[in-house]
């Protein structure tokens, strides 16, 4: 019905109103004030009234949405209603972890919930549409981006993506509280070279079909209703002129049904990467691409028009690109109700909602790694006396949010120290040094304090005379997010020198770090007894670490991202490919490594402790059924202590016509296990996870040796074989 419903409107409209459709403003004017009367502001509005623009980023809240909604409705020819997107990345006013944090649950659940947390509250605030779920994959830490996305894997990435979408767009899309949804950025972002922001990209297909597709096919087949190209080239092709990209694959093979947006700008960025002598070209070569919505790049606004008239453009690409927009219009229901999305009661009643305080709560706590707890030094005790808390971030109610937080306020984070308030008033805490010295937001560089160490002293002095000491370290929220690449991924400022300061007088350090991207941290993962990895975990940052420092909760993260050692080792990832000299066979340089550091990562992919104690035994194959192999193992809890596991599956194909990785996620499965709880967790193996793609993208099952392992992390478990025949 609804293609019937496009296709009567399409006959309606003019080719400007057609091209109006295709074009997306970012908010330019408060739309609940006077109109504006000169300049490019009033430029834009013409185009509004005239049914020039078919869609908004960046509006907040209700009254606004509903100002220019109204404009669209009841000014333009045909009334065809805007369609708002906004970047709900992890939330949209109450916070849950950065989603990197979040992946690390392996819970796909929380996540999905996290998602419908985020949508009830944009789309009270008017937002029908988000540009999340980022589900990019990478490889390399310093990537300011990796904080975004779920990781390096396409398994656990297709995954988490596939969980976030249905979060945000719900079962029934013409709700008023479900959104649609965006996976971005088609494709191979991740794999900006050196980890520098908006760098080259160059992978072969083999990488694309079997690394970086994956989780995008995955949200197709979830029915996503949007997909954004990318900033990057795709060998020698800007992502939002490639047609291979975007109508072969994602509409051709694939069958995408929705429409495609640019990312900011890359329509007139195709000029800077040489692939277009100017907007209008760019234009051109954009719409031809498959690329349907212009996000701030003017390039369709200003030419498509003309282009079409020229016969440069066809129409039929316009048609097919404005019936894909209106399509999505429809399944939200905006024809329907424009102003479903505009209810100031709901908007007062729903945001920040406690509801949504528990949900990002729990999200938080399921998101925290622990990475080292030797001695077994946490949980603290709440009789504990003597707690020294250092560090600038303790005492910080920003910078937990993390990146990508468009609409949260600042200092709405509960702080570490306000978090341990509710188990203990034994402790002192001293701040030991500030770690920027400018105020900071997303549009701003960070100028980390490298000098000032005034603080030092105030902080040892305290850590000398506690019993153990809670150092908070890490990256400001805006170390990591879009623009922020760093080449140095250890400790910022002033921080590894002040834990190594610290801990000369007092060792039984808690480390608990707080960063958006794996971080190189040798000299601590060897030294300090307790690591705590919690990313930024949103809102209700300090009650989840107090609550998992102070064994309210078990910790059960596990890292969907491998942590180097330096660097240097960057990329790092753990399903590499063997290469031709995988070890050392004589005493000689020849093989593939380094001669200053080692092969293996700090922590490595699926890596995360609990205060749990879990064995893995009993590992059977059964290849009986070649269509369905079963991979059971015993897990246990040798512990008393009720915790979580992620029991994960990897393979390995031995011989392939197209060399497959040393291991490969295929499986996994999160279980509660009571104190001393025994239980045996089974998978199946099917064609699906057996097969891959060669470099033509034929996905392709080929006979032959396939070794498991299954364990607690991608380096440890126990190891089987089967044939397939
Ligand atoms: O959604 C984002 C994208 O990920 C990066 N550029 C800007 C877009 C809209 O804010």
């Amino acid at each position: 019905a609804i293609d019937k419903k496009v296709e009567a409107l399409l006959t309606q409209m003019t080719i400007e109103e057609k091209v109006g459709q295709m074009v997306q403003y970012n908010g330019f004017y408060d739309a609940t004030g006077p109109a504006p009367s000169d300049g490019n502001a009033q430029k834009k509005y013409e185009h509004l009234k005239n049914g020039m623009v078919g869609s908004f980023l960046n509006i907040k809240g209700v009254e606004q949405v509903r100002a220019l909604q109204k404009i669209a409705v009841e000014e333009t020819r045909l009334g065809i209603p805007l369609i708002f997107g906004l970047d709900v990345i992890h939330g949209q006013k109450t916070l849950s972890p950065i989603p990197l944090g979040e992946s690390a649950s392996w819970d796909l659940k929380a996540i999905e919930k996290s998602a419908r947390v985020a949508a009830v509250e944009a789309s009270a605030m008017g937002v029908n549409w988000t540009f999340a779920p980022m589900v990019d994959i990478y490889r390399d830490a310093r990537w300011g981006r990796v904080m975004e996305g779920a990781g390096e894997d396409p398994y656990l990435g297709a995954k988490i993506g596939v969980a976030r979408v249905k979060g945000f767009q719900g079962d029934d899309l013409t709700a008023n509280n479900t959104i649609a949804a965006c996976a971005k950025h088609f494709a191979a972002y991740g794999f900006v070279e050196a980890g520098k922001e908006y760098n080259t990209v160059d992978v072969g297909t083999s990488t694309l079909f079997n690394i970086v597709f994956p989780p995008f096919k995955a949200v197709v087949e979830a029915d996503v209703k949007t997909v954004m190209n990318a900033f990057n080239i795709v060998n020698g092709i800007p992502s939002t002129g490639n047609s291979f990209m975007q109508r072969e694959v994602l509409k051709g093979m694939w069958g995408f049904k929705g429409f495609v947006i640019s990312d900011w700008a890359s329509g007139a960025e195709m000029v800077s990467h040489g692939f277009a002598r100017d907007l209008k070209e760019a234009a051109m070569h954009a719409a031809n691409a498959g690329s349907d919505m212009d996000m701030e790049s003017y390039a369709y606004v200003e030419y498509l028009v003309d282009l079409v008239k020229e016969g440069k453009v066809n129409e039929s690409v316009i048609d097919e690109a404005v019936g894909r927009i209106l399509r999505v219009k429809y399944e939200l229901g905006l024809f329907d109700d424009p102003y479903k999305y505009c209810d100031e009661a709901r908007e007062k009643e729903l945001v920040c909602h406690n509801d949504h305080q528990q949900a990002v709560l729990d999200m938080a706590r399921k998101s925290i790694v622990l990475l080292k707890n030797d001695g077994k030094v946490l949980p603290l005790k709440k009789s504990q006396k003597k707690i020294a808390v250092i560090g600038d971030l303790a005492d910080d109610k920003t910078s937990p949010l993390g990146s990508w937080r468009v609409s949260a306020d600042d200092e709405t984070a509960v702080s570490v120290i306000e978090g341990l308030k509710k188990y203990t008033s034994n402790f002192a805490y001293a701040k030991g040094v500030d770690l920027v010295t400018n105020p900071v937001s997303f549009v701003t560089e960070l100028d980390i304090n490298t000098t000032d160490k005034r603080g030092f002293k105030e902080a040892v002095k305290l850590a000398k005379k506690s019993e153990v000491v809670v150092m908070v370290l890490g990256e400001h929220g805006f170390h990591s997010g879009e623009g922020r690449s760093r080449t140095r991924i250890g400790l910022p400022g002033l921080q590894q020198e002040l834990l190594e300061e610290v801990y000369k007088v007092n060792k039984n350090i808690v480390l608990v770090l707080m960063n958006g991207r794996p971080l190189a941290l040798p000299w601590a993962a060897e030294h300090v007894p307790a690591i705590m990895e919690t990313w930024h975990l949103g809102t209700q940052s300090g009650n989840a670490i107090a609550d998992v420092l102070f064994g309210q909760y078990n910790p059960s993260g596990k890292l969907p991202m491998s942590f180097p050692r330096s660097v240097g080792q960057c990329p790092i990832y753990y399903n590499h490919f063997n290469t031709g000299r995988p070890g050392n066979s004589g005493d000689n340089v020849f093989w593939s490594h380094y001669t200053d550091e080692e092969n293996t990562p700090l922590y490595p992919f699926g890596f995360g402790l609990s205060y749990s104690d879990f064995e893995y035994s009993d590992l059977v194959i059964d290849d009986a059924d070649q269509k369905n192999i079963k991979v059971s193992v015993k897990v246990s809890n040798v512990s008393n202590v009720e915790g979580e596991e992620v029991v994960q599956l990897y393979i390995r194909d031995r011989v392939a016509a197209v060399v497959r990785p040393v291991k490969e996620l295929k499986g996994f499965e999160k279980i509660v296990l009571k104190g001393k709880e025994s239980r045996t967790v089974t998978f199946l193996l099917t064609e699906k996870e057996l097969g891959f793609y060669n470099g033509e993208g034929t996905f392709m099952v080929e006979p032959g040796e396939f070794d498991v392992m299954v364990g607690t992390s991608s380096a440890e478990g126990l190891t089987g074989a089967f044939v397939l025949k």
